[in-house]
């Protein structure tokens, strides 16, 4: 039997959106996820669900009149839309600030029971990030528009879909040296897709709101302690060497032309600051959810993709045997 409640999920063919469809419709919750092009992304987006439990929709995302129309027909609003590189001048803004703002007053408006926003760990330091400066504007603004609004900020979030650990599993299998930034020393508390899609899952069953709340993982791993681990996981070894901060940002202001850029220096700058717990929130701990998966035990089940024989690796017949 159908849940009475609907999830609407803006931003729902990324990573977290497409773990969230399965967790929520799994459980019987109806799913409304929005997407700017049905044509790119719908595939990807229909295969999460069984038939009957997901409507897919494609809007103009600042279009008042179809936003409003989509929460009418909704009881709680999810938003994961965001981006980790500005295509157009502002764009950070625009996207973390001004339409958070506006769905999270559009929610407001609509009367829904809960609006559930995605912000990001280790923002309040990182003062020269414009990355960071837009998604606390953001924060500040959903929460004085919807002030019983759930704030989530997850530190680094990785799968077998993401662009993160599947980023540096392609790059190891072509290169055979890779720059570390700050020594390899900047921290991080890796969480899981699956624990954070169970988070958010956990936050609408128990109709939790009005919290801020920071979601890690049960490791804190420093870079170099990640990419180490990833280069185990794919059987490589590969040189990892410290690169001096002026030629680091040579090589981002590089990197940064291409259309998909590896590294900017906005990112850069962010990658300075340790993602870890702020103690100026609560965590996932405090409310009771755990998030234990830990990295190396999850990269080790999809990283068999990048080591020699690919899906007919030794390493993934051994572990179906
Ligand atoms: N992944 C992480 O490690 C991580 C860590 C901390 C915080 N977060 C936050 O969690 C949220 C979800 O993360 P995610 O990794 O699932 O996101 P994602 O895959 O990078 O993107 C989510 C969706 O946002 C939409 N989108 C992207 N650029 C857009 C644009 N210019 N205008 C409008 N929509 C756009 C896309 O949907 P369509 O193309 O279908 O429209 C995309 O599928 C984001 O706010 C992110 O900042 C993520």
């Amino acid at each position: 039997m159908k849940n009475q409640d609907s999830i609407l999920i803006f931003g729902a063919s990324g990573q977290i959106g497409k773990s969230l469809i399965r967790k929520f419709t799994k459980n019987n919750y109806r799913v409304i996820a929005v997407t700017r092009s049905i044509h790119q992304k719908g595939y990807q987006i229909k295969t999460q669900s069984n038939y009957g439990y997901l409507d897919l929709e494609e809007i103009k995302i600042f279009n008042e009149e179809e936003i409003s129309n989509l929460m009418k027909k909704s009881s709680i609003c999810i938003n994961l839309i965001g981006i980790l590189f500005e295509k157009k001048k502002n764009e950070f803004d625009l996207i973390h600030s001004v339409l958070p703002s506006l769905l999270s007053k559009l929610a407001l408006k609509n009367s829904l029971k809960q609006f559930i926003h995605l912000s990001a760990l280790g923002l309040e330091t990182a003062t020269d990030s414009n990355y960071a400066k837009s998604k606390l504007s953001g924060e500040e603004k959903v929460r004085k528009n919807f002030p019983n609004s759930i704030i989530l900020k997850p530190s680094i979030v990785y799968s077998v879909d993401d662009n993160f650990t599947t980023n540096f599993m392609n790059l190891f299998n072509v290169l055979p040296i890779m720059p570390l930034y700050y020594e390899g020393k900047t921290k991080f508390t890796p969480i899981h897709v699956s624990d954070i899609a169970n988070i958010i899952f956990e936050i609408i069953q128990k109709k939790m709101t009005g919290e801020t709340i920071e979601c890690i993982g049960p490791e804190v791993l420093t870079f170099k302690e990640i990419l180490l681990k990833i280069l185990k996981s794919i059987n490589k070894k590969r040189l990892l060497f410290s690169l001096p901060l002026p030629l680091a940002k040579f090589n981002a202001k590089l990197f940064q032309l291409m259309p998909k850029p590896l590294l900017t220096i906005d990112q850069l700058n962010l990658l300075k600051y340790d993602n870890i717990v702020s103690k100026k929130y609560k965590t996932n701990l405090d409310i009771k959810i755990e998030a234990n998966k830990k990295f190396e035990d999850e990269i080790n089940r999809y990283s068999f993709n990048w080591t020699s024989g690919g899906q007919f690796s030794k390493k993934r017949i051994d572990k179906l045997s």
